[in-house]
């Protein structure tokens, strides 16, 4: 379970590198409310990391931290980053379930009960995306709708 949970510290990590490249992507074709909400978006993934990292601390198990691998820095175009965002997400998700089965095989209820939180935490990450995706299609290529849904999304915070 520690190893396993360690491993998906490096994940969560790569999540939030991913959502900053993102973030940087969107700056660089100035759309910077969509640039915002990728930025807030990185900085929960390195919650989500901090949360698993604590959990180990507390339980008295070691953290080993790994490299982070690259995230890619180009897209061609915030539907493309955002269907990127929801297949992250879903990947994500069937990684915490495989986590939540490892602790029940395990017989860590502990574990099992800390986990609950990231299995609601990715319904809402993922609903988060796809509501995203059908909105970005819906607006097609209408620019003026496009800076009215990046002027909505630079208002998260
Ligand atoms: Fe930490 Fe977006 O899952």
């Amino acid at each position: 379970m520690e190893k396993a949970l360690n491993k998906q510290i490096n994940w969560e990590l790569y999540s939030s590198y991913f959502y900053l490249s993102m973030s940087t992507y969107f700056e660089s074709i100035n759309l910077s409310g969509f640039a915002n909400w990728m930025k807030i978006q990185a900085r929960e993934e390195s919650e989500h990391a901090m949360k698993m990292f604590n959990y180990l601390v507390e339980q008295k198990n070691r953290v080993i931290l790994s490299g982070i691998a690259s995230p890619p820095s180009d897209w061609k175009s915030p539907l493309d980053v955002f269907e990127d965002t929801y297949g992250h997400e879903k990947r994500v998700t069937g990684l915490i379930n495989k986590l939540v089965e490892l602790a029940v095989r395990e017989k860590d209820s502990e574990t099992k009960a800390f986990l609950q939180w990231f299995v609601k935490e990715q319904v809402e990450e993922e609903e988060n995306a796809s509501k995203i995706v059908k909105r970005l299609k819906l607006i097609g290529n209408s620019k003026s709708k496009l800076a009215v849904f990046d002027k909505e999304l630079s208002r998260r915070k």
